[in-house]
């Protein structure tokens, strides 16, 4: 099995689930740690019991090492800068979402990633999770009919500090790229278009917008809807959204942790004004890893089969597209084209 000397940057409170798992894989090795600040950087390495160098620079760090695989969980301001310096000097890159801060941020990590043929993927970990894979599996097998309207609601009042609250759009930015992201696994369709309006309502803790409405209108012709706020305290949703799928045939409803149930137009009783529906319940059968370590076990998988893992920075960049585009309807008032 290959080994992976890997960096990682970015000491923070994600570190630990990173490390949680490069800790419990074989081919992983850890060879240094990265952050601005060096005292979080070394208490991190203590914490963690690990004899490695730590660095304030990414660069500095590659030249004392052998590293051939980057870990960035630094925040979203430096995504761009870690990511390109990585790829530039030879590694593989792993990072936290989201991937940069603009569209054309995000564009030129892509083409980087391209043109040094390295990889770059992206942690989606919302997308695994025993739920959301029967949720698809019930969609693409036509069970409701065809897919016609996909909402989404994500209604939690968290306490976070640090860089959240001082951003433009929190939730747009930080949080709504997952809900994004599981749309369009979940339907395999793209954006096309974003209606967007975003605000701060009364209560909210953050500088920024911390809630917002879209309208996107999806590549198979189905809407895509989403409500959110991250200020909203009381009757809140699970973080993996309230979900509503109406299709051809029926509708299915998914809380974000139960199994997905989906009640249909029962064939065997004749239609009516209200038709007769009978409920049918997700099959839960996935048997792989969830969160974090079912994403970084299909990187880890991807790397070494040489393939490009699902979450991609290519694919990735179609769901971060649906956050700058969200955000630039917000910012114009207008409906926004991809
Ligand atoms: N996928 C998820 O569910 C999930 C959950 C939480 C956070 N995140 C993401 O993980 C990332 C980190 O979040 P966090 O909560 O750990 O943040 P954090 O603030 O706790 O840690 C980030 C660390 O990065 C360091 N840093 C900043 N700029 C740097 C640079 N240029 N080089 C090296 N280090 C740098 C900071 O000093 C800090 O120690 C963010 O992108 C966030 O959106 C993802």
């Amino acid at each position: 099995m290959k080994n992976h000397k890997i960096i990682l940057a970015g000491c923070g409170t994600m570190a630990h689930t990173w490390l949680d798992y490069a800790s419990n894989r074989n081919s992983a090795e850890i060879v240094g740690f990265v952050d601005v600040n060096a005292a979080t950087a070394k208490a991190l390495a203590e914490r963690r019991s690990l004899q490695v160098p730590v660095f304030t620079d990414l660069s500095d760090a590659l030249d004392q090492t052998d590293a051939s695989l980057v870990f960035d969980v630094t925040i979203p301001a430096a995504h761009k800068q870690v990511v390109t310096t990585a790829l530039e000097r030879g590694c593989h890159v792993f990072g936290e979402k989201p991937m940069a801060e603009s569209l054309k941020d995000a564009r030129e990590v892509v083409k980087t990633a391209q043109r040094t043929g390295l990889n770059y993927f992206v942690m989606q970990n919302r997308r695994y999770q025993k739920e959301i894979r029967a949720f698809k599996q019930l969609l693409a097998t036509q069970t409701i009919g065809q897919v016609g309207s996909i909402h989404a609601d994500f209604f939690l009042g968290p306490h976070f500090g640090g860089f959240r609250e001082a951003m433009e759009s929190p939730l747009i930015m930080d949080m709504a790229i997952h809900t994004f992201d599981q749309a369009r696994f979940l339907t395999g369709a793209d954006a096309v278009s974003v209606y967007c309006h975003e605000y701060n309502p009364p209560g909210s803790w953050y500088e920024g917008n911390s809630s917002a409405v879209c309208i996107f209108e999806m590549s198979d012709g189905s809407v895509f809807t989403y409500r959110g706020s991250w200020s909203a305290v009381g009757h809140s949703t699970s973080w993996e959204a309230d979900w509503r799928v109406t299709g051809s045939k029926g509708t299915a409803r998914w809380n974000g942790s139960d199994n997905p149930v989906c009640e249909v137009i029962d064939p065997s009783r004749p239609r009516g004004f209200m038709d007769h529906v009978h409920v049918i319940e997700a099959e839960n059968t996935w048997p792989g890893q969830e969160g974090h370590f079912g994403c970084l076990g299909e990187m880890f998988s991807a790397l070494e089969e040489e393939r490009l893992a699902e979450t991609d920075c290519r694919d990735n960049f179609k769901s971060m597209a649906m956050v700058f585009k969200a955000m630039e309807s917000a910012g114009s008032g207008k409906k926004i084209f991809f």
